[in-house]
């Protein structure tokens, strides 16, 4: 059991508090928010409501995502590990099952800024573009599904003086039917939508934003 309750998150998202864990200082525990399962399951459409708890808990859909065919059984050194962080299971924490994964951190040590935020301050210069040019290949070549790629998903961490981008949140498939899991096609035509949306979602973060995503994301 790990003790957070005196530790103080070093990032939240809309549903994890991330700790930096106690004795491991390169990982971190993602611990879901007080009350927010009941709040998401409330939320949900009658018939998603009753299927489990797992729907709603993004440390569930973590595991889940772990599980996908192609990180399975992926060895230590494999290139599937190069823009993911690693991954160490679920642990019992004060605040709740706690998700463990590698926490990626900046040459001065403190967690790595998400590309959300590294597009607000430099928008989408020519480190990043050639980042997310060697992701999106990188999906390609290792077929790694993963829901909609979102800024704040992803972090930007220096690697061999270049800027190369982690996914920490959204491993998985979204689809209902999982046929890109089985499928070659499928597998291509999936990913391929996935890079498409994640460009569309940047430049909308650049932009004004005078249109609301939900009604850019359809355009
Ligand atoms: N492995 C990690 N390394 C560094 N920062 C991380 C890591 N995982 C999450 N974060 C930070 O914590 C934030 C929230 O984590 P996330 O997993 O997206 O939670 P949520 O499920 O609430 O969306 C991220 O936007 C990022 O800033
Ligand atoms: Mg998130």
């Amino acid at each position: 059991m790990i003790d957070l309750s005196n530790s103080r998150p070093f990032a939240s998202g809309g549903n994890r508090h991330c700790y930096q864990h106690p004795d491991f200082p390169n990982r971190c525990v993602k611990v879901m928010l007080p009350g927010r399962v009941a709040e998401l399951r409330q939320r949900a459409p009658w018939y998603k409501a009753l299927t489990g708890d797992s729907r709603f808990d993004d440390n569930a859909r973590e595991v889940a995502g772990y599980r996908q065919k192609v990180l399975r059984n992926a060895a230590k050194d494999s290139s599937v590990w190069d823009h993911l962080p690693r991954w160490y299971g679920i642990t019992q924490t004060s605040e709740g099952p706690g998700a463990v994964s590698e926490l990626l951190r900046d040459e001065y040590g403190t967690p790595a800024m998400t590309l959300e935020t590294y597009l607000k301050k430099f928008s989408l210069d020519d480190p990043i573009r050639g980042a997310l040019e060697r992701f999106s290949q990188w999906l390609r070549a290792t077929g790694v599904l993963t829901k909609n790629l979102l800024p704040h998903n992803l972090v930007v961490v220096t690697r061999k003086g270049q800027e190369e981008l982690y996914l920490v949140d959204g491993l998985g498939n979204a689809d209902f039917l999982p046929l890109s899991e089985h499928f070659a096609v499928s597998r291509r035509r999936y990913i391929e939508r996935r890079i498409e949306k994640m460009w569309k979602r940047i430049h909308w973060e650049i932009s004004d934003r005078h249109i609301p995503w939900k009604k850019a994301e359809r355009l």
